[in-house]
């Protein structure tokens, strides 16, 4: 029994002094396979395994790169030296002539690596934004014919069953040896071993590697999504979603960090509903699979810097001030039951580590599916809610950001603004004669959701009945732009002459009779200032990362929408506000829930974790409050592109 960690694992690269920007130079290392010639980049002490899995090229394995199946065999040109398993997998003439086992092979320098046809098919799972992970969970079982104790072989219990795992040094608990014995002998020493990373949480009698389950978490703000998965099989089997339980703490995390700042005791209460939350989430996925939750190992949770704080009955209150510390940014080993989680009693917790107290968990996983850190292009991710995530770069450098675009998006703030419900009007399109609507569970229209309003302030500017600058046109010029739609363009609560107590809209459907604009659906020119002060917010953000880069608008090729909200945005209207750069509209893609397949990938391979605990290193967090050109900066981007 020692501490030690897995002895193959990649090292992980070392942190880079506070303000330098970590370059490929430094920590990458070329791959050549043949015979398809695909050129790929990793981390030296990566193994030629995992850069080929990493990178989509399949080489043969049944057992996920854990050492024991043989069959991952590649010739290598470089200097790789033999492992103790090379020497029993080859012949001496085949170890001279470069043959490794490809999951032992750590490349520290640039190499060629031939891999032979498949034999037998990978196990592996399509996750993420077009990701292929090869199975190979932290999680484990391993099936153990032990031989029974005699006199002449009186290992004791725990050295038995660790002789039969000599590929692993693992350590365990009391929790297991209290049971051990009584387990060994009822099962006549045929007996499961459960390994999650390097502990061996359980012994269970019989053979049961066929049942092993885990759970990824996306830990929302607003809600909370739990995936069901096989880990023998990578298949995902249930998935269930519900408003998080704070929500009467407050919608947004500020008004979470205030009510504890306010009232200590509210710390506990909200710990308390997120493991309520969790807990449903978990029975009712294991409820609709047909799955016992104790045989959920492992979970993954991946949510904000406030929200992972509150689940884990951390108080969140210096997230909220400046100068916004968190308490760690990798968390201690933590169990499922610290999440108050009815799984196995000594499952474990992977939480997502955070770069900033606003670029949290749910961004390293997001950043983790979407491969920001594989891809030679320059991409913008951009997560847009109430606090907006953005994250600039490719393989060789990130930068990463958090600007406060407020709560326009999410329909809040907005007169007639409500969430993308039922009701919703979600897509608005204009010609200068007609105003055409889509409306969420074609039902009448009752408000208008993020999506519908940035679509109809773009529609606006483009017809001409919104000016650059964000004002509405004079009566005269709309009746000549638009003539179909200028008396749409009237007064709230006065005649047209009047300028008391009146605001100039722009209805976009009468409920009523036409004329009555209190009992329509419109917009206002107040609204339209709350979304200028939105994308205004989220444009000086990539801006200023651009500004840092040393590039510009143009010199971004492709821009990632991530969350739902990304989902349902329409990549024109973006363009057209200027949301995003000015580009292609096929070149921004909704990237869709990323956290949660961030989630899924890490619980389905250890690597693919430890490249997310790796992005720790690559990602440079830029700060935007105490930067003295924000504001100016903001000011120019108000106004929508010409
Ligand atoms: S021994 Fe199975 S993948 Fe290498």
């Amino acid at each position: 029994m020692t501490l030690l960690s897995r002895g193959d694992d990649p090292p992980i690269p070392p942190a880079a002094p506070v303000g330098a920007r970590v370059t490929g130079a430094q920590l990458r290392v070329d791959l050549t396979f043949q015979p398809s010639g695909t050129r790929v980049r990793v981390p030296p002490g990566v193994t030629v395994f995992d850069a080929a899995s990493w990178n989509g090229i399949a080489i043969d394995s049944t057992c996920g790169g854990h050492g024991t199946c043989k069959k991952c065999k590649v010739r290598i040109e470089g200097p790789v030296p033999a492992s103790p398993l090379d020497a029993r997998a080859f012949s001496p003439d085949e170890l001279r002539a470069g043959w490794r086992l490809a999951c032992r092979a750590q490349a520290g320098t640039d190499l060629s690596v031939e891999v032979p046809p498949l034999v037998t098919r990978p196990k592996a799972a399509t996750v993420g934004v077009g990701r292929q992970v090869i199975l190979r969970p932290a999680a484990q079982k391993r099936y153990l014919e032990l031989a029974e104790p005699s006199l002449s072989d009186q290992q004791t219990d725990l050295e038995r069953v660790l002789a039969a795992l000599d590929d692993l040094e693992l350590r365990t608990d009391l929790a297991v040896l209290r049971k051990l014995g009584q387990v060994l002998r009822a099962a006549d020493y045929r007996v499961t071993a459960v390994i999650v990373d390097d502990v061996l949480i359980d012994v269970q009698p019989g053979d049961t590697t066929g049942h092993l389950f885990g759970i990824a978490f996306d830990l929302g703000t607003t809600t909370v999504v739990a995936t069901l998965l096989d880990l023998t099989t990578g298949t995902p089997l249930a998935v269930a979603s519900m408003l998080s339980k704070q929500q009467p703490f407050g919608a947004d995390v500020i008004t979470r960090i205030s009510a504890v700042m306010m009232d200590p005791a509210a710390l506990d209460a909200l710990a308390r509903l997120a493991h309520e939350t969790l807990a449903e989430l978990t029975a009712e996925v294991c409820g609709s699979a047909g799955v016992d939750p104790a045989e959920v190992c492992e979970v993954a949770l991946a949510g904000n810097a406030t929200m992972t704080h509150l689940a884990l009955g951390i108080d969140p209150e210096p997230l909220g001030v400046a100068p916004f510390i968190m308490s760690a940014r990798l968390l201690p080993e933590v169990l499922a039951a610290d999440l108050g989680l009815p799984v196995h009693p000594r499952a474990r917790a992977f939480c997502f580590p955070a770069f900033g107290a606003y670029v949290g968990g749910d961004i390293t996983s997001g950043l983790l599916a979407s491969g920001m850190d594989r891809d030679s292009r320059t991409r913008l991710f951009i997560d847009i809610g109430t606090n907006c995530e953005i994250v600039l770069g490719n393989r060789e450098w990130l930068l990463a950001t958090a600007a406060p675009a407020g709560p326009a998006f999410e329909g809040a703030a907005i007169r007639c603004g409500m969430r993308a419900a039922d009701g919703a009007i979600e897509v608005v399109s204009m010609t200068p004669d007609e105003v055409t609507l889509q409306v969420i569970g074609d039902v009448p229209p009752e408000g208008l959701c993020g999506s519908g309003l940035v679509d109809a302030v773009a529609s606006l500017v483009t017809v001409g009945l919104l000016d650059t600058s964000g004002r509405f046109v004079p009566e005269e010029q709309a009746a000549a732009v638009a003539p179909g739609l200028a008396g749409r363009l009237t007064m709230l609560g006065g005649q047209a002459d009047s300028v008391a107590n009146t605001e100039r809209v722009f209805v976009l459907h009468w409920r009523g009779e036409p004329g009555d604009v209190a009992d329509s659906i419109y917009l206002s020119q107040r609204d339209v200032r709350e979304l200028q002060f939105a994308k205004a917010a989220i444009a000086t953000g990539w801006n200023i990362l651009l500004e840092e880069a040393g590039l510009g608008p143009g010199d971004v090729q492709q821009v990632l929408l991530a969350g739902s909200f990304g989902s349902y945005l329409s990549p024109a209207s973006a363009i057209r506000i200027g949301l995003v750069p000015k580009m292609p509209a096929l070149r921004v893609v909704s990237a869709g829930n990323v956290a949660g397949e961030g989630a899924k990938m890490a619980l389905l391979s250890v690597r693919e974790r430890a490249g997310a605990l790796a992005l720790l290193q690559e990602v440079r967090y830029v700060e935007l409050s105490d930067r003295a050109d924000f504001n100016d900066a903001f000011v120019d981007q108000l106004a929508f592109p010409g």
